[in-house]
């Protein structure tokens, strides 16, 4: 398949994956609204167009939470990343050291921690979650220091998982799980040779680094819904404040009033993010919230947004809401499972070079110009 454009790779992602693969990266909670809504949002955003301002070749680069990035944008966590390409967390991270990115690596990866630092250079971040097993949790904290990761992306919007009902239906979870996946598997004979055959069996390397147990994707799932942990409260956040030297990224953020909690508990940024809509269906859009925390808490850490991301537009979109950068979900995870690290590359050069276009268009010569007086429309009177 030809691609053209960064949004051709959903499809060529669905062409090459099984389908419970593609559904789950795909599909969202419940009825999938939030996750439409996140993209409907940002559409929504319309630019003033301003001519002859002589604003000169567009800039992609910016300074955030200290470190030069080349462009506004950085690859998100996503779990299970190696399960779509062959050591699919090293691909990625290789990717975003290439664009000059940084990469977070998900707790729940195939490559661990130690594997990815060793095979990609660039600025490598942690996410964790929050899991039963606190000595699972700190043991992740000394490995991702250990390995030269100096920033922590602290997830805390999966208390527990989303219901999400096309996992249910495509055979990710629910009745005969590992017989449909197998069969499925079957009619993707690149993919299970590439992914599943050659390199070492699949496990969650940052899991099996803990327990010393391969855990396997049918495990997985299981894992996923035993170990999150509904009971944590911003108090037992404190020792993780503590304990980390690093930079600390609050991921999970909707509420201005959580945003002032993550400010108090020292947090140096947080991520406005509803997941992808892949946990509480129902939940309003970033681009929606995005203003409203921007003005309670952006003077004092730094605010990064996702969700719904799909352009170099959407980026020109959600800084102009009051982003300082953003984060990729699905939309480099489709160009990995596509391409491997050759289509990471190119999506974020596509993305790029869109926002360039777009930055031109609207008379912005830097990202710092890309302002709220930018837009025509405010997200308020959508
Ligand atoms: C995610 N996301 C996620 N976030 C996180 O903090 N840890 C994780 O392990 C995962 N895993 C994960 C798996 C898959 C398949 C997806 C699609 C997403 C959420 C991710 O970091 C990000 O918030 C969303 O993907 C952003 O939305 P878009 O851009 O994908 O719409």
């Amino acid at each position: 398949m030809i691609i053209s454009a960064p949004t051709d790779y959903r499809e060529a992602a669905r062409r090459a994956l099984p389908r419970f693969l593609f559904d789950y990266i795909d599909g969202g909670a419940v009825t999938e609204q939030t996750m439409r809504a996140n993209c409907d949002a940002l559409q929504a955003i319309r630019f003033r167009q301003k001519v002859l301002v002589g604003a000169g070749a567009p800039r992609l680069d910016t300074t955030l939470m200290g470190s030069r990035w080349a462009a506004p944008f950085a690859l998100g966590p996503v779990g299970a990343t190696g399960m779509y390409a062959r050591r699919g967390e090293v691909q990625a991270a290789r990717a975003a050291a290439r664009a000059g990115v940084p990469y977070a690596l998900s707790t729940v990866s195939v490559c661990a921690i130690e594997e990815v630092a060793r095979h990609a250079s660039g600025q490598l971040w942690s996410q964790l979650y929050v899991l039963k097993d606190r000595g699972y949790m700190k043991n992740a904290l000394e490995r991702a220091w250990q390995a030269g990761m100096k920033t922590l992306v602290f997830t805390v919007d999966m208390p527990t998982p989303g219901s999400r009902y096309r996992d249910r239906h495509s055979g990710m979870s629910g009745p005969y799980a590992p017989l449909r996946q197998y069969l499925q598997a079957l009619r993707h004979p690149r993919w299970a040779l590439d992914v599943g055959l050659r390199g070492r069996p699949l496990s969650f390397g940052n899991i099996e680094a803990y327990t010393g147990r391969p855990m396997s994707m049918t495990d997985y799932m299981g894992f996923l819904s035993s170990n999150f942990d509904p009971t944590i409260r911003w108090q037992d956040l404190e020792w993780i404040r503590e304990s980390w030297k690093g930079k600390l990224v609050i991921k999970g953020i909707l509420d201005p009033d959580d945003a002032r909690d993550a400010l108090r508990m020292g947090a140096d940024g947080l991520i406005v993010s509803n997941h992808g809509g892949r946990q509480l269906d129902g939940a309003p859009p970033t681009a929606e919230v995005l203003p409203a925390i921007v003005e309670a808490v952006g003077d004092r850490l730094t605010v990064l947004a996702d969700s719904g991301i799909r352009s170099g537009l959407d980026v020109a979109r959600m800084i102009a809401l009051g982003a300082q950068g953003v984060l990729l979900g699905r939309s480099y995870i489709y160009a990995l499972a596509a391409e491997g690290q050759k289509g990471v590359q190119r999506l974020m050069a596509l993305i790029a070079a869109d926002l360039k276009v777009t930055m031109t268009l609207i008379g912005a010569g830097s990202i710092e110009d890309i302002t709220q007086d930018k837009i025509a429309r405010l997200s308020r009177d959508i």
